[in-house]
């Protein structure tokens, strides 16, 4: 599905896939621990086709995507970045990763769980963060307060949240409306802390964070938190526009 056609020096292919660093696979190289296509090859520079040959370390076949995409389920406590000197990152959920470049597709707060997209394709990511692209995001909350119908007006027409930011027209959907409300939010921008900042500037705070889709990408309702899956190929050209 991901795997794009390309030729690759062995050693920098075993290092994409995490068999080691650089300098450690040219060494296994070197002792022979690597075939191509059943011939062992001692050539760090040896040209791997990736779409064809067939590589094994130790006897065992490794495959390589150019490209991966995972769904992931963030749950709360998770930071969205790819390293963190004090905890856990939302790259680190992705424990069966064969690629190391993979980052997470925009940010959701520490406390905030839902649908997030882990891939190192960057291209698809300019597509989905670029502010002209205007894609969807959706998001349930949990509301401290009573959502009005004046709420949902003043999100429609465009919301003047502080002095840095006006949002876009952005659709309220009032589930329940209460001492705690719940609430579908979908906006088209991603600014730092948006939805809570949104409902702050109409006197409500935002106790429970979820996001549920992003563009035509929908979270997978069978997805527990924490856990995560591969794109399917329908999901993936869907992103794609394709
Ligand atoms: N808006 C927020 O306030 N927080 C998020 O994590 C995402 C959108």
């Amino acid at each position: 599905m991901s795997d794009t056609k390309k030729a690759l020096r062995l050693d920098k292919y075993l290092a994409d896939l995490s068999v080691g660093t650089r300098t450690e696979v040219k060494q296994y190289i070197k002792r022979g621990r690597v075939t191509v296509n059943g011939q062992t090859v001692t050539s760090p520079e040896f040209k791997i086709q990736t779409g064809s040959d067939q590589v094994e370390f130790d006897q065992m076949p490794l495959s390589y995507e150019h490209f991966e995409y995972y769904m992931l389920n963030k749950p709360a406590g998770v930071v969205s970045a790819t390293r963190d000197k004090f905890g856990k990152t939302v790259v680190d959920l992705i424990e069966d990763a064969n690629r190391k470049d993979l980052f997470p597709v925009g940010r959701l707060d520490k406390d905030t769980e839902g649908l997030l997209l882990i891939t190192n394709d960057g291209d698809l990511a300019h597509q989905l963060l670029s502010p002209k692209k205007h894609v969807d995001k959706v998001y349930y909350a949990k509301v401290n307060g009573c959502v009005t119908e004046e709420d949902k007006k003043a999100f429609a027409e465009g919301l003047v949240v502080d002095d840095e930011l006006t949002a876009m027209p952005a659709k309220l959907d009032i589930i329940k409306s209460g001492e705690e409300s719940e609430i579908y939010l979908t906006i088209k921008e991603g600014k730092f802390h948006q939805v809570k900042r949104m409902f702050e500037a109409v006197g409500k705070e935002v106790t429970y964070l979820k996001r549920m889709s992003m563009g035509s990408l929908l979270l997978d309702p069978e997805l527990e938190l924490g856990k995560y899956r591969k794109l399917t190929d329908e999901e993936l050209a869907a992103l794609r526009g394709e």
